[in-house]
């Protein structure tokens, strides 16, 4: 490895030791009373995202296309359901885009159903999952922005590491996550420079345990997955303190410091199965 290599190495190296060491400064109590609207919340990691946030005392509105799955949700969760039948990817048109009174987080974590596996030609798939997981976020975003100026509010963006390094059998979803982070962060940017307050937070997740995720890479990756209810613990502290990117598990920031030194193929396409038919 060259010098200047061994230098970044060392200094990403203290740069992770210090952020595991640096205090919490998540305070759940800040989040009492918070005005949010969670999108994806009727399972997976928005579910348990909205578990949280009921916990911490947030005031909730959730949506999703299955009205009977949100209906499922505990009681105190209900009073602010907002759902709508199929098919439908943009959710806020059927009901208020921002919770009346005024929103203080807009957290984007729906998806479509993603295959996992090799691209075979389907770009009407691609241009479907596009729309939900990127378009429907973009017009979301746009049409809270003028509401989150007003409320100093935080704008907080579900992605994944496929939104930052490539990987196999994620083509289109991939696509979706990368669009995301180039949007979002140009968004941060400019928001940054007319001096509005508002955060925008893009969360950096490795496998979770969903039911979604784990049938669909079953059998095709050799990557441990963490619990749904810490990742969406991890998104709502990165989104109440404002920070730029939150990777979770935690590990996932050297892992894509480590990419960007140094990238191996071989060694990220070892973490997939794929025999030849
Ligand atoms: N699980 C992982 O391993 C993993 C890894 C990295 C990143 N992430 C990210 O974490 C977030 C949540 O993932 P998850 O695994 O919790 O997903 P999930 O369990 O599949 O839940 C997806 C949510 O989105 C809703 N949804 C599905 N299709 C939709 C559509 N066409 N339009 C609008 N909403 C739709 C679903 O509810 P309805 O069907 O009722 O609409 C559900 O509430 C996503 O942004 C994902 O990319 C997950």
């Amino acid at each position: 490895m060259k010098p200047i290599g061994k230098v970044l190495c060392a200094t990403g190296l203290l740069v992770g030791l210090l952020a595991y060491y640096w205090q919490d400064p998540f305070n759940p109590e800040s989040l009492a009373g918070a005005r949010v609207l969670l999108t994806g919340a009727s399972a997976g990691i928005g579910e348990q995202m909205a578990y949280h946030y009921a916990r911490f005392g947030a005031e909730l509105v959730l949506t999703a296309r299955r009205e009977a799955v949100l209906q499922k949700l505990p009681q105190p969760l209900l009073p602010g359901l907002c759902s709508r039948p199929r098919p439908n990817w943009l959710m806020f048109s059927c009901c208020q885009p921002v919770p009346p009174g005024g929103l203080d987080y807009l957290v984007l974590n729906h998806i479509g159903a993603n295959r996992f596996q090799m691209w075979a030609g389907d770009v009407e798939f691609t241009r479907w999952l596009m729309q939900v997981n990127f378009f429907s976020y973009v017009a979301l975003a746009t049409a809270a922005l003028p509401t989150l100026e007003k409320s100093n509010g935080s704008l907080v963006v579900v992605s994944s590491l496929a939104g930052k390094i490539a990987t196999p059998f994620t083509t289109s979803y991939s696509a979706t996550k990368f669009a995301l982070d180039g949007f979002f962060s140009s968004l941060r940017h400019e928001l940054m420079m007319q001096k509005k307050n508002v955060s925008v937070t893009l969360c950096i997740l490795g496998l979770i345990d969903t039911e979604s995720a784990m049938e669909s890479t079953r059998g095709k990756v050799h990557i441990p997955a963490s619990p749904a209810s810490e990742a969406a613990l991890a998104i709502i502290s990165g989104g109440a303190t404002r920070v730029q990117q939150v990777f979770y598990p935690w590990k996932l920031q050297q892992v894509y410091y480590l990419w960007v030194l140094a990238p191996s193929n071989q060694v990220l396409q070892s973490y997939y199965n794929y025999s030849s038919p």
